[in-house]
């Protein structure tokens, strides 16, 4: 059994004295690719926040790399965050190059000076991402899912060890989707573990080695082919979810 990377015991948290997460134990091994599902308000994000660090537990506890997010400090860079699209401010007034490089000043501090080793490994993140062609371009003039590339290539400049991902693919088309998969895998398979928030569940369910499900609490987890079977996925939407097809079909019963 490989190391907990992420480990919460009775976990729970309020915002403004209303429960949004409720008693979450959640464990996640190094080398796991995790899809978090779960309807709008289910609180995803909320959990993603918590693991970062960015919000306290109201009760329970949360070791990330053994310790206490709040307080992981020098370690703080080997969680590479993508945060959902709404949530950011995107409009850096600077090119894709330099978004990329922000990653190396988590371990620099901000004030430090870039050497030859930070230089290689923010253009190794460009490569990675497929963004070379548009690397000094300026950020804003960018399209959704070019912006959402550079920002997981500023995520890998961190080299982290574990990469939160919150939607992003929402809003990219299905040939940059199935290539986005195909590099996610590929970096689950140099050691980096991949926890992904996803409304896309067909496509999700192809790729993740675990799916957990998420409705203020842990509803259930498991291999994909046996969530998709499970009738609390249903449950946990409202409605059909099950008709998602392995040939990435969607076939959802809802009338709107
Ligand atoms: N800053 C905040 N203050 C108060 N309530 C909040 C705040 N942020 C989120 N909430 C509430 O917490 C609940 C969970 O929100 P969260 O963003 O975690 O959901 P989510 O599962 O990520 O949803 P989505 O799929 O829409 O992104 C929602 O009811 C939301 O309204
Ligand atoms: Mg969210």
């Amino acid at each position: 059994m490989s190391n907990p990377i992420i480990k919460t015991e009775h976990l729970f948290f309020n915002y403004n004295n209303i429960e949004i997460l409720s008693d979450i134990n959640f464990i996640v091994s190094e080398g796991e690719f995790i899809g978090i599902i779960g309807p709008n308000g289910a609180g995803k994000t909320t959990l993603l926040k918590i693991i970062v660090g960015l919000l306290p537990p109201t009760s329970g506890s949360i070791f990330v790399f053994g310790k206490n997010p709040f307080l992981l400090r020098k370690k703080r860079h080997l969680i590479g965050y993508v945060p959902q699209a709404n949530e950011a401010d995107r409009n850096f007034p600077i090119t894709v190059r330099d978004v990329v490089a922000l990653g190396r000043y988590h371990e620099r501090g901000f004030f430090a000076k870039l050497n030859s080793d930070d230089i290689e490994i923010v253009n190794s993140a460009i490569k990675k991402m497929n963004i070379e062609s548009i690397a000094d371009k300026q950020f804003n003039a960018l399209s959704g899912g070019q912006k959402q590339r550079t920002l997981i290539a500023r995520a890998l400049a961190q080299r982290p060890k574990l990469l939160i991902l919150d939607e992003p693919t929402a809003g990219i088309d299905v040939k940059t989707q199935v290539s986005f998969y195909e590099i996610l895998k590929k970096l689950n398979g140099e050691g980096i573990t991949i926890i992904m928030v996803s409304h896309d569940i067909g496509a999700l369910t192809k790729e993740v080695s675990r799916i957990v499900c998420l409705n203020r609490q842990l509803h259930i987890q498991g291999c994909p082919a046996d969530i998709m079977r499970s009738e609390q996925l249903k449950k946990l939407y409202g409605y059909d979810v099950l008709l998602l097809t392995h040939e990435g079909k969607e076939n959802v019963n809802d009338d709107s």
